[in-house]
């Protein structure tokens, strides 16, 4: 078994360089389908997801060339199946955005329900809604989601919940829809911004990507082209906390300032100073961390993918935090683990009242998920102890090279194969 072993208690200090943004690039990869020639996409995270990504478009018969770590060279033309392999479909959330793209392509898309982080019930009904308000059918035949349509025409789609996924999926099956497409109350993420420029720049038809309300025109031919994704909001957003919450002074190079501005409004109200350069931010511990009180929410507000994280900050400030999660039912699982570290939180429900306890101890924990793992992390870089992982794929799906990245800040951090024999008999 894989773990991390952290010896924390020192100041991370110096730069860091933040990746191309997973949930831009996911979407992108995906909507490659939708293309009648070669598309060159660059600064892609070198993650697992991405990989689950690339092996999905293999199977679909696209032609996938490695240009180099972070840029893909992908020809669809040669696209012949419209059925997303289980296996891969099951391991990442993202797979679900190979629906809007083969219905886009070929009229017809099947996959099992999607997987992706635990945070209680994360159903896809409105990215059916849309999908039908497109003009598709769909049924379920013995656990696969099965879509077709015989023509896809715009139609106006009024989203009941702001979501990410839905908005994405919806936009992917309207680009070579017949007609105007609207979607309302559609999500503002970066993401979905990147995403709608990548599609323009390859020739889709799409305004207001970054406002509640998208238009696309459909478009019968879509020739391709090249394009470069946004460094990575979430990535960077991870190593601002860690910076404050280690008492650091680092630089993160390759960021977009803006998209980081629920996040700095935030460490600024603790009392961590930020600095924002063109494409880089600076954030210094300045003195002792102050209370606060987050909310998530959709994009511009804060981000829910960031709520595990800077929850791990607030145990480190003076008094009682609260941080309320809207946007999901159950994101809190993670706090089991941050109190074998001495955190002091009680949840009830969508609300985590956080007691300031100052510092961590070192201790055995798991990553629950994603940005919960991320949030184990930041505990044990604070702890002075030993600190130990488990179940840090979840980690390493979503952040490129985080062992060196840390390495280079300064933390004492080892990434180690246990035996599963070695466990047993230490368990004996
Ligand atoms: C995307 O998930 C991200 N995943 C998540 O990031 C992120 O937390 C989330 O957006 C919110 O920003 C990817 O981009 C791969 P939603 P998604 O649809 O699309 C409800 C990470 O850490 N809903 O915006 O699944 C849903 O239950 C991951 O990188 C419906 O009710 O999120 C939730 O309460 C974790 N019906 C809310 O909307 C639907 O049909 C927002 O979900 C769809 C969603």
């Amino acid at each position: 078994m894989i773990k991390y072993v952290i010896h924390g208690g020192k100041p991370l200090t110096g730069t860091v360089e933040i990746s191309g943004a997973k949930n831009a690039a996911l979407p992108i990869l995906a909507a490659t389908v939708l293309a009648d020639g070669p598309c060159r996409v660059e600064n892609i995270p070198s993650i697992s997801d991405v990989s689950i990504c690339t092996d999905i478009l293999y199977n679909l018969g696209a032609d996938v060339t490695v240009v180099d770590r972070h840029t893909l060279m992908i020809d669809p033309t040669r696209v012949n199946s419209f059925t997303v392999p289980s296996d891969l479909a099951r391991s990442m959330r993202a797979s679900y955005y190979f629906i809007g793209s083969l219905l886009g392509r070929m009229g017809q898309a099947k996959m099992t329900t999607p997987g992706g982080c635990d945070f209680g019930v994360r159903p896809i009904d409105q990215h059916i809604k849309g999908f039908e308000m497109l003009g598709a059918k769909w049924s379920m035949d013995r656990g696969m989601l099965c879509f077709s349509a015989d023509s896809l025409v715009g139609g106006h789609v009024y989203l009941d919940v702001v979501s990410v996924g839905a908005t994405i999926n919806v936009m992917l099956a309207a680009v070579k829809a017949r007609g105007l497409t609207v979607i309302e109350n559609a999500a503002r993420e970066p993401h979905i911004v990147d995403l709608a420029n990548f599609l323009n720049t390859i020739g889709a038809d799409i305004m207001g990507a970054g406002t509640d309300v998208i238009k696309i025109r459909g478009v019968s031919y879509l020739p391709g082209g090249s394009y470069s994704i946004i460094p990575d909001q979430i990535e960077a957003g991870t190593y601002m906390v860690a910076a404050a919450a280690t008492k650091g002074d680092v630089t993160l190079k390759n960021v977009i300032p803006k998209h980081l501005e629920s996040i700095t409004a935030k460490l600024q109200e603790m009392g961590v100073e930020v600095e924002e350069g063109d494409e880089c931010i600076r954030v210094r511990y300045v003195g002792e961390l102050q209370k606060a009180n987050v909310k998530t929410q959709p994009h511009p507000g804060f981000p829910t993918d960031m709520q595990p994280q800077i929850t791990t900050l607030l145990c480190l400030a003076k008094g009682t935090s609260l941080v309320t999660e809207n946007v999901f039912d159950n994101r809190f699982k993670y706090v089991d683990e941050l109190r074998r570290m001495g955190a002091n939180i009680t949840v009830d429900g969508r609300v985590a009242v956080v007691e300031g306890v100052g510092g961590f101890q070192g201790a055995p924990v798991k990553a629950v998920d994603l940005r919960a793992g991320a949030a184990m992390l930041i505990a044990g870089v604070v702890a002075t102890d030993r600190t130990e992982i488990e179940d840090i794929h979840h980690i390493e799906r979503g952040y490129e090279n985080v062992l060196e990245k840390f390495r280079k800040l300064g933390a004492d951090i080892k990434r180690i194969d246990v035996p599963d024999d070695m466990r047993l008999a230490k368990a004996l």
